[in-house]
C-alpha cells in the first residue's frame, strides 16, 4: 500500500516536470558514429597540452586555479556544489580556446540535499525500484545544482565489517550487489549525473579490513564475487569508472593493465573513461612500482587510467613523457578520446549552464522526501523482537528516548551542499509524539555530549528517565570518525561509553528497545541476549527518525533484510553465508571438525534475515521442468503466505546449491529475490526464472564453468531458507 502511495506521488512529479531532465545514456547507431567523428575532429585541433588538460581533474579548495580552465589545462572539476560557483567555472570554460565543457564531479553518495539511507541501508531494503528512485533524486538534485558526474555507486563487495567503507556498498553478496549496482546506475543517470562504479577492483577485500591495504583474490573469486556488480553497472550504462587504491595480487589497481585494459576495455568493451582515485597515481611511488611522479604518470596512463583525480601528476608530467617518447601520442589520444566521448554522450556540449535561481526549487521536494521516508522505512531491519514488544503496545504510557543521536541538528551526510538550504530534521522524540496517543509521556535524555557516544553528558539523568518510563528506546550506534573511509576498526562494539550506558539501562529492569544507527554490522551478541528489541538502521537520512517512529509505533511493518552478516565476535570475520563446504563440517562440535573452540560458526544474524510484525511461510516449492539444459531456463515457484496478523512486505529469496560439481560450490548462493506486499492471511504464488548460465562459477582462468548435475533450490525469508526443490542440469 505504502509503495503504491509513493509510486502515485512520484507519478505527479509537479516540481520535476517543470525542470525536465534528460536521462543520461550511451547513444547508439548513427548518433554514436557521429560522436566518434566529432571526437576525431576535436582531437585534431588540440595541442598536446590541451589533450593533457582533459585528463586533469582538480577540485574546489586551496590551490584551485580557475586559470587552468581558461588555458585549456583542466577538463574536470570536483566538489563544486554551490550553483553560482558551478556557473563561474562553466563561464571560465567559455574563455578557453576550444571551450570544451567541464565534467563536474561529486561524491553524491546517498543524497545531495535530501538524504537517503547510506547505501548499505538502501541495500537492506532489498527493493531495487526504491533504490533506483533514491539514486534518481540524488542525481536530480545534484544535476539541478550543476553537478553532472557522481563518484558512485560504490559496488565493492565486502565480507569484512572491520572495513569502514562497507557503508558505501551493498554488502557481501554478488547477486544482491549486482541488482543494487544496476538500480543505482539507472537512477543516477536518469537523474542527470553520469555514474562511476568504484573502486575497480577488489578494494572491499582489504586484508584485515584495514583501509587501503593489499588484497589477494584468486581469479575465480574475482569473477564470481568482486567483478559482477561492476559488470552490472556497466551493463546498466555507467559511463565512467574509478580505479581502486589497493594493490590487487601485487599489482596496484591504478596501474593494473590486466584489469583496466584487457578485461574492462578488451573483454567487456567499456567505452567510457576511468579516473584514478584521489591522488592514487602519485601513490604508485609508495606502492613501490614507480621511482617518481613521471614514471607513475606513465605507468598509470599505459595501464588504462584516463583521468588523474587530484594528483596533479598528469598535468605536470604527461606532456614531458610524450615529448620524450616514453608515452606514445596514440596512448594519450585514446585516453582523451574516452573523456571527450563521454562528454559528448552526456550532451555536455549542448547543455545550458546551471541556473542558480532555479536550483533551490529542486531541492528537498515533497517527492524526494517521500522516497527518503520510504527508503528509511524499508532499509531498517528488525533483528530482534522478544515477546512481540514492538510495535509499542497500548499499555505503554511513558517512553524514555535515550541517546544524543535521537535529536541531532542535522543528518550525517557525505557531501555538504552549503547554500542549498538544509532543513532541520525531525527528532525521534518529536516523531514519536506525533504518532503516539496524547496521553503517552515522552521523555528525552541525550546521555552523551555528542552523537558519537564517546563521553557522557549526564548518565544518571538518562538512567533516571529510563527507570521512570514503561519503555526505553535507546538510539545508539556509530557516528563521527567511527565509520566511512579510513575508519577501520578491530573492535566492533558500540564506540565510546555507549555499551556502559546500555548495560545500565538494561539494569533498570525496564524493557529496552535498541535502535541502532551504524555504518556497518556491529557485534551485537550482548545486546541480543539482554535487550527486548533491536532495530538496525544504517544512518537513514533526512527522514530517518520519522521512519523509525513509524516502525516503533506499527505504522510501518518492518521489511529490511541483512545485506551483510552480523558476526557473533570479531574473530569469526570473514563470516558470510555463501561459504564453501569443508571436508570436516560441524556435526557434533567435537575436535577435528571445522569449528572454533570458543565460538559458534554461524553469524548472529545471517544474510537475508529480518523480522516483520507478521510471519511468512513457504510451501510447495516446485520447478516447471525436472531437468534444465545448460542453455535453458526453468521456472521455480513457491507459495508464500502471510500467516501473521498484519499486512506486510516479505523478501522472498531463492538460493541454490550444487552438491556435486567439478569445483567445490558454496553451501548457498542467492540467485533471485522478490519483495512483495501480502495482506494478513494472503497466499501468493511467486515465480522466479532461473537461467542455467546463472548457475555456474569461474575457474582459475576466468572461464565460466556450468557443470551438469543436481541443483538444490531453497526458497525462504533468509539465507537459511528451508522450502526445497531441485532441478537436474543436463548437457542438452
Ligand atoms: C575515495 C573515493 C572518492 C574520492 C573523492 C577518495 O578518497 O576513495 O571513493 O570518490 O576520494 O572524494
Amino acid at each position: 500500500m505504502l509503495l503504491r502511495l509513493v509510486a502515485a506521488l512520484l507519478l505527479c512529479l509537479p516540481a520535476a516536470a517543470a525542470f525536465a531532465q534528460q536521462p543520461l545514456a550511451w547513444k547508439t547507431g548513427r548518433e554514436a558514429q557521429a560522436i566518434e567523428r566529432k571526437v576525431d575532429a576535436l582531437l585534431k585541433r588540440m595541442t598536446l597540452e590541451e589533450k593533457v588538460g582533459q585528463l586533469h581533474l582538480s577540485g574546489r579548495g586551496d590551490g584551485f586555479d580557475a586559470g587552468q580552465i581558461r588555458s585549456g589545462d583542466m577538463g574536470a572539476v570536483m566538489n563544486f556544489v554551490v550553483p553560482a560557483e558551478v556557473l563561474a567555472v562553466q563561464k571560465a570554460v567559455r574563455e578557453s580556446r576550444l571551450k570544451i565543457p567541464l565534467i563536474i564531479g561529486l561524491d553524491a553518495v546517498h543524497g545531495f540535499s535530501t538524504y537517503f539511507p547510506l547505501p548499505l541501508g538502501q541495500a537492506a531494503s532489498w527493493n531495487p525500484g526504491l533504490i533506483e528512485q533514491a539514486a534518481y533524486w540524488t542525481g536530480r538534485e545534484a544535476s539541478a545544482a550543476g553537478v553532472n558526474w557522481t563518484f558512485a555507486p560504490m559496488v565493492d563487495i565486502s565480507r569484512d565489517p572491520r572495513w569502514g567503507r562497507v557503508l558505501e556498498g551493498a554488502g557481501e553478496d554478488a547477486y544482491l550487489g549486482s541488482v543494487v549496482a544496476a538500480a543505482r546506475t539507472h537512477g543516477y543517470q536518469r537523474g542527470g549525473v553520469a555514474t562511476t562504479p568504484k573502486h575497480f577492483v577488489g578494494y572491499g577485500a582489504a586484508e584485515g579490513g584495514r583501509d587501503y591495504n593489499s588484497t589477494w583474490i584468486p581469479t575465480s573469486q574475482l569473477f564470481d564475487l568482486y567483478l559482477p556488480p561492476f559488470k552490472a553497472s556497466f551493463d546498466a550504462g555507467a559511463m565512467t569508472a574509478m580505479a581502486a587504491f589497493n594493490a590487487l595480487n601485487g599489482v596496484p589497481a591504478t596501474a593494473n593493465k590486466a584489469m583496466l585494459t584487457d578485461l574492462l576495455r578488451g573483454k567487456w568493451g567499456f567505452r567510457g573513461f576511468v579516473t584514478s582515485d584521489f591522488g592514487s597515481i602519485t601513490e604508485l611511488r609508495l606502492h613501490g612500482i614507480a621511482r617518481d611522479d613521471a614514471e607513475a604518470a606513465r605507468k598509470a596512463l599505459l595501464a588504462g587510467i584516463d583521468m588523474d583525480m587530484m594528483g596533479d601528476v598528469y598535468h605536470k608530467h604527461l606532456a614531458g613523457e610524450v615529448r620524450a617518447g616514453r608515452v606514445p601520442m596514440k596512448a594519450l589520444d585514446e585516453a582523451v578520446r574516452r573523456v571527450l566521448r563521454v562528454k559528448y554522450h552526456m550532451g555536455l556540449f549542448e547543455k545550458p549552464d546551471v541556473d542558480p535561481s532555479q536550483a533551490p526549487k529542486l531541492m528537498q521536494t515533497a517527492e524526494a522526501s517521500a522516497v527518503a521516508l520510504q527508503a528509511a522505512r524499508e532499509g531498517a531491519i528488525l533483528l530482534r523482537n522478544a515477546d512481540g514488544i514492538l510495535p509499542i503496545r497500548e499499555g505503554v504510557k511513558s517512553v524514555a528516548v535515550i541517546g544524543a543521536m535521537a535529536v541531532p541538528e542535522e543528518e550525517r551526510v557525505w557531501t555538504d551542499p552549503a547554500g542549498l538550504g538544509r532543513r532541520k530534521i525531525t527528532s525521534l522524540p518529536d516523531a514519536l509524539r506525533e504518532r503516539l496517543p496524547a496521553g503517552v509521556a515522552i521523555a528525552y535524555q541525550p546521555a552523551f555530549t555528542r552523537n558519537c557516544g564517546t563521553e557522557f553528558a549526564d548518565k544518571e539523568a538518562a538512567i533516571r528517565a529510563a527507570a521512570a518510563a514503561d519503555l526505553v528506546v535507546a538510539m545508539l550506534g556509530e557516528d563521527c570518525e567511527f565509520m566511512g573511509e579510513a575508519a577501520s576498526r578491530t573492535k566492533l562494539d558500540l564506540p565510546g561509553v555507549q555499551q556502559e550506558l546500555l548495560e545500565a539501562l538494561v539494569a533498570t529492569g525496564k524493557p529496552v528497545v535498541l535502535v541502532l544507527q551504524t555504518g556497518r554490522p556491529l557485534v551485537l551478541t550482548w545486546a541480543s541476549e539482554h535487550v527486548a528489541a533491536i532495530l538496525q538502521t544504517f544512518h537513514g537520512g533526512t527522514e530517518a527518525r520519522p521512519a523509525i517512529a513509524d516502525i516503533l509505533t506499527g505504522r510501518y511493518n518492518p521489511s529490511g533484510r541483512v545485506p551483510m552478516s552480523f558476526p557473533r565476535s570479531v574473530g569469526q570475520i570473514p563470516v558470510y553465508y555463501n561459504q564453501l563446504p569443508t571436508g570436516r563440517p560441524e556435526k557434533i562440535r567435537q575436535r577435528y571438525e571445522s569449528i572454533y573452540m570458543d565460538e559458534r560458526n554461524e553469524p548472529l544474524y545471517p544474510f537475508g534475515f529480518g523480522l516483520s510484525y507478521s510471519r511468512f511461510t513457504y510451501a510447495n516449492a516446485r520447478v516447471s521442468a525436472s531437468s534444465l539444459p545448460l542453455s535453458g531456463t526453468v521456472e521455480v515457484s513457491v507459495d508464500v503466505t502471510n500467516a501473521g496478523p498484519l499486512e506486510g512486505q516479505e523478501v522472498a529469496q531463492l538460493y541454490i546449491r550444487q552438491p556435486v560439481a567439478s569445483l567445490s560450490r558454496p553451501l548457498r548462493e542467492l540467485k533471485g529475490f522478490q519483495k512483495v506486499m501480502l495482506k494478513a492471511g494472503e497466499t501468493r504464488t511467486l515465480r522466479f526464472r532461473l537461467d542455467a548460465r546463472q548457475l555456474g562459477v569461474h575457474d582459475e582462468q576466468g572461464r565460466s564453468v556450468v557443470d551438469p548435475g543436481e541443483v538444490e533450490i531453497y526458497l525462504g525469508g533468509s539465507s537459511r531458507a528451508e522450502a526445497k526443490t531441485q532441478v537436474l542440469l543436463t548437457k542438452t
